[in-house]
């Protein structure tokens, strides 16, 4: 199959390029290799890993460009798109929330249109938990009215799948929106939380714990998040569906730091501080739609997620802070 992914060259992308050129899929890498909220550089070793497959291909290029991206799905024959390249995380929403809403949403546009234009009708839509808010207290459902986001970042991801809705509505599109829970593993974005703590851990550093510590999140391996998007397209049909994609539990900051101690072999330091603003305190999925419908199951554990991630950071070439 001819697949298109937008944002293949970013770190949850890269893993579902690879994948999908594993199993003898075509891919078609679109990606303008955004360099404000990280490096490019990372972004091109990404690139470069993934080029030693034929059937990659990369074309460097802005999902707002709505001809080009066409035009990639003419020439290639594309059959479904994956649609990952947004601005991705809670705090850099409000510090430029412009920039979010142009991409996540304008961008998403782009996409749609795109696939209009070029008589594809198939994608599946990297959404996210923090759709649901600050405002349930128990696990998470597809069912929610997910209608009171408390972040730029969230209020473009919700508004980004009601966007697709109306593709589906108006055009016949089969959408497939996975609401993914704090995916980690290795290439991940450097910003992000277990990244962090690892390099404050070994530089013997003290940790700042937002939340007092007592956040909660479905931390999702990497490998466990590209399974539901290979589950999505293997179960695409006519229609609109959304999914909770997550790891097995929700899980408290103070047991991610003690088992990145056990892992490392190193104490931390930590210091406790006020929640951030737009930062969500629980994140529980309930998964059991995407388990019947999709036959979605994560198979690893925060301890060995870690592991696997430990081993690639000392293996890779990439210094661990960048
Ligand atoms: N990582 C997580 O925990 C998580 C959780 C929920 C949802 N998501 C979503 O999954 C997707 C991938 O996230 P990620 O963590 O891999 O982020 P990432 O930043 O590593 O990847 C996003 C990619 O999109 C590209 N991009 C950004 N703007 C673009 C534009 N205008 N045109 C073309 N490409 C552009 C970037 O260069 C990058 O390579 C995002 O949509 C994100 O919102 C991620």
């Amino acid at each position: 199959m001819v697949v298109l992914i937008t944002g293949g060259a970013g770190f949850i992308g890269s893993h579902l390029s690879e994948r999908l050129l594993r199993q003898g899929h075509t891919v078609l890498c679109v990606d303008n290799l955004d360099n404000y909220l990280y490096s490019a550089a990372l972004k091109r070793e990404n690139v470069q890993l993934l080029s030693a497959y034929p059937a990659f291909i990369f074309v460097e290029e802005d999902i707002r460009n709505k001809m080009a991206l066409r035009q990639v799905m003419l020439d290639y024959g594309c059959e479904a798109v994956f649609h990952l390249a947004a601005y991705a995380g809670v705090r850099a929403s409000v510090e430029v929330p412009e920039k979010f809403m142009e991409i996540n949403i304008n961008g998403t546009l782009a996409v749609l249109e795109a696939m209009r234009e070029a008589q594809v009708k198939t994608l599946v839509f990297a959404s996210s938990s923090s759709v649901y808010g600050d405002t349930t207290p128990t696990l998470f459902k597809e069912t929610d009215a997910a209608e009171c986001p408390i972040s730029p970042y969230a209020a473009s991801k919700r508004a980004a799948e009601l966007l697709a809705y109306s593709y589906y509505s108006l055009y016949g599109f089969d959408i497939t929106c996975l609401r993914l829970f704090t995916v980690y593993g290795p290439r991940q974005r450097p910003e992000m939380a277990i990244r962090k703590f690892i390099q404050l851990i070994l530089d013997e550093e003290p940790i700042e714990l937002y939340g007092n510590g007592q956040t909660f999140r479905n931390y999702t391996y990497v490998a466990d998040a590209v399974q539901g998007f290979m589950k999505a397209l293997e179960h695409s049909a006519e229609g609109f569906r959304v999914y909770n994609i997550g790891g097995a539990k929700s899980i408290g900051l103070e047991e991610v730091i003690s088992t990145l101690e056990r892992v490392i072999g190193k104490k931390s330091t930590v210091i406790y501080r006020a929640a951030q603003a737009g930062d969500v305190r629980h994140t529980a999925a309930d998964i059991s739609k995407a388990g019947k419908q999709l036959g979605y199951a994560p198979v690893v554990t925060l301890e060995e997620g870690i592991r696997q991630y430990m081993k690639w950071l000392m293996a890779s070439a990439t210094p661990v802070n960048v």
